[in-house]
């Protein structure tokens, strides 16, 4: 048996715990956090986070070998087995700000596990990190006391909306370490616990460096198939060509292959943006500025995409929002979620907002992290859980989260509510274009043809 405990009970924390949990019945796994109301989050059934069968695996293991706690301290001293999942947002401040990330929640927990131990550990970093942060990371840790600490990196892949699913089926484990005794023997107990439920081949192991920088290029690449195909679809407006089909044929070839291909309004999430601005600060860094040039066109078509999407309503709607009522179907940066950081859905909110458009936000999950997020803004816009009146009076309906239950609405109803010429902007391409048109709707889709009814 052992004792593992995890640092950081967010998205990352709270979803591999429970199941590092649940298949791991033997291991006693405790989740501390500094956010005393995240932790009685996790204690209820009114969990801290949606996602879609976290509830099932927590209510199935809460209590048993899994605890929620705030003691940071007590939990340290008991652990054998540290995973450190804190958060790791970009640098706001000083050197590299805007860029590099922000490694203070990093370094005090490094030294509050120094501070509370009596035995040796192993420390796994789960938060996305700078390569070489073990390095630093080792030095604090073994900096005295006699105590020895074996670093290992053990990034994160899951996506939000499908943790669960990810945790539980991953493409594959990722765990680098020192190519010591002692590093390899840290590394051979994290693969041990993963081999309770992953195959072994899809375990993969690597030296400290690769591992770190292996989840930076990871989201490096992801993003750039979406800041690809979207690209693609600012062209496809002018040409008469369709991204759909663009995206479909080209996916066919199985070099290149179907995923992460669909056209949007842009990617948001907390990590893509924050790890590729780290990238390109490393690839300054280390004196290889072409290199951070190249990744950083990434996030700059990410940020185009979405200014596009607010100045082709503009134009759509003759050139003024000011005083109108625009509906946003959608809050989320994605379906499946309740979480709003970065979502291209808030900075559409805001352009609108910019422009004194009269902003009605519905999502069935999201609305009240985005009046947080939304901040000072959120007083000019309206919160409505329904999306039906939200539309209701609108001159506009705007898609920006690819919810299924957008798709499923009726239409017709909802036409019959707005102000004609009723316009209707799909950032995500879920609905039936086709359809919309026929109900009397001005279409404006990401990357087709608009399907308008005047000249
Ligand atoms: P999060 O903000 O949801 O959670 C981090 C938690 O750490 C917070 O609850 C915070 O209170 C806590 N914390 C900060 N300092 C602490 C301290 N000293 N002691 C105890 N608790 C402390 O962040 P997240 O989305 O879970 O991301 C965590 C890391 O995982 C980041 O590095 C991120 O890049 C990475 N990651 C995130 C995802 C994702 O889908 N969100 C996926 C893969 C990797
Ligand atoms: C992403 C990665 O997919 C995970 O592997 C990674 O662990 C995680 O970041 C992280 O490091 O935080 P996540 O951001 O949760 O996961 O969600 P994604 O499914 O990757 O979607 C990101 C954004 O891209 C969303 O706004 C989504 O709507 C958008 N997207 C995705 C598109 O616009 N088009 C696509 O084809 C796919």
């Amino acid at each position: 048996m052992a004792n593992i405990l995890c640092i950081g009970a967010g998205y990352v924390g709270g979803p591999t715990m429970a199941v590092i949990a649940q298949k791991c019945p033997e291991h006693r796994v405790v989740v501390v956090d500094i956010n005393e109301a995240r932790i009685a989050a996790w204690q209820t059934d009114n969990l801290p986070i949606y996602e879609p069968g976290l509830l099932e695996v927590v209510r199935r293991v809460r209590g048993k070998n899994l605890i929620f706690s705030t003691d940071v301290d007590g939990a340290i001293r008991e652990a054998d087995i540290i995973f450190v999942s804190v958060n790791t947002p970009t640098k706001m401040f000083g050197q590299g700000a805007g860029r590099a990330a922000d490694l203070q929640y990093w370094e005090k927990t490094a030294r509050q596990i120094l501070r509370n131990s009596t035995t040796s550990k192993i420390v796994v970093e789960k938060s996305t990190l700078p390569v070489r942060t073990a390095e630093a990371m080792e030095n604090i840790l073994n900096s005295n006391r006699g105590l020895h600490f074996d670093v290992l990196s053990n990034p994160e892949f899951l996506a939000e909306g499908s943790a669960i699913r990810d945790m539980q089926n991953p493409d594959r484990v990722l765990v680098g370490a020192r190519e010591t005794p002692s590093g390899q023997k840290a590394l051979q107990t994290l693969v041990d616990i993963f081999a309770h439920w992953v195959p072994r081949e899809r375990i993969i192991t690597t030296n400290l460096w690769s591992s770190e920088l292996s989840k930076l290029v990871a989201n490096a690449f992801l993003a750039q198939r979406i800041s690809s195909i979207n690209a693609i679809s600012a062209l496809c407006e002018k040409t008469e060509a369709d991204v759909k089909e663009v995206a479909h044929a080209i996916g066919l070839d199985s070099r290149i292959g179907p995923k992460f291909l669909n056209a949007s309004v842009g990617f948001g999430g907390s990590c893509f943006k924050k790890d590729i601005l780290n990238l390109v600060y490393l690839c300054d860094y280390y004196s290889v500025p072409e290199v951070g040039a190249y990744w950083e066109q990434v996030v700059r078509m990410n940020e185009y995409q979405e200014h596009r999407f607010v100045a082709n309503m503009l134009t759509a709607m003759f050139n003024t929002v000011a005083g109108k009522r625009i509906a946003l179907f959608g809050a989320a940066f994605k379906a499946h979620t309740s979480d709003t950081r970065e979502s291209p859905a808030l900075a559409v909110c805001r352009g609108l907002l910019e422009e004194r458009a009269d902003v009605v936000l519905t999502d069935s999950h999201a609305l009240d992290n985005a009046r947080a997020d939304l901040g000072k803004d959120a007083q000019r816009v309206t919160f409505e859980l329904d999306p039906y009146k939200a539309a209701a009076g609108a001159y506009a309906i705007a898609v920006l989260t690819e919810w299924p239950y957008f798709a499923e609405l009726d239409y017709e109803a909802i036409h019959n509510s707005m102000v004609k010429p009723a316009f209707i902007f799909d950032g995500r391409n879920i609905l039936n274009h086709r359809r919309l048109f026929e109900i009397g709707f001005n279409v404006y889709a990401i990357g087709k043809p608009p399907l308008v009814h005047f000249a």
